[in-house]
């Protein structure tokens, strides 16, 4: 049903939903696990989609943590809080991540989970996305994005990774999940 839901929108808005099914459990659990949600008190989730990552990280942040995701496509916002009731998801872009924030009295992130398509971004948006991010993560935050196997070598893909290594001083990459369709592996950018 979810493949279904996410395969319909990416006919309609290929760029900005990057994906033709939604990620795998081996995924959200690599990709969770890079965050290291358990030393986290404030977690924001980008591009939850249909909820894969966002009930991974419900299972793993600590009782008193804050979590909110921010999604733009509204079918897709409304299919995680159905998925994920425990989960505040604001229908928006991730460029308004310090605005969220703020409205529940917080300046700053611990973590940022992200399922954002990069490398199908335009480098303007690739840019504002980062800033935001920068922006609001706290010193030895983590900012962690995966990437399709493929998409990582376009162009925008490989632009992305020099802006990303150009903004944190530490970025790593975890072995590749081939389960996932397709394969994807997590950058874990440290600030
Ligand atoms: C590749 S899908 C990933 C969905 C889910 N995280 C997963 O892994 O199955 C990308 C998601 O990012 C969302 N998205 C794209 N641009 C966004 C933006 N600027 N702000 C927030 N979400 C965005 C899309 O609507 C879509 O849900």
């Amino acid at each position: 049903m979810e493949k279904f839901h996410v395969f319909g929108q990416f006919v309609r808005k290929p760029a900005a939903v990057g994906a033709v099914a939604e990620s795998s459990r081996a995924l959200a659990e690599l990709i969770t696990e890079a965050a290291d949600l358990r030393h986290a008190s404030v977690v924001v989730e980008f591009g939850p989609g249909t909820g894969a990552f966002t009930e991974v990280i419900l299972r793993k942040i600590g009782p008193d943590a804050v979590f909110f995701a921010i999604e733009a496509n509204e079918s897709f916002a409304a299919a995680t809080r159905k998925r994920c009731p425990g989960a505040v998801v604001f229908h928006d872009s991730a460029t308004s991540v310090r605005q969220h924030l703020e409205a529940s009295g917080r300046q700053s992130c611990d973590c940022i989970v992200s399922g954002l398509p990069f490398a199908s971004f335009t480098p303007a948006l690739q840019d504002e996305i980062l800033a935001a991010v920068v922006d609001v993560l706290k010193p030895g935050g983590r900012f962690v994005t995966f990437a399709h196997l493929g998409g990582a070598f376009w162009p925008r893909g490989r632009r992305f990774r020099r802006r990303l290594e150009a903004e944190f001083p530490d970025v790593t990459v975890t072995p590749t999940v081939w389960s996932n369709l397709p394969p994807a592996f997590v950058y874990r950018a440290i600030r």
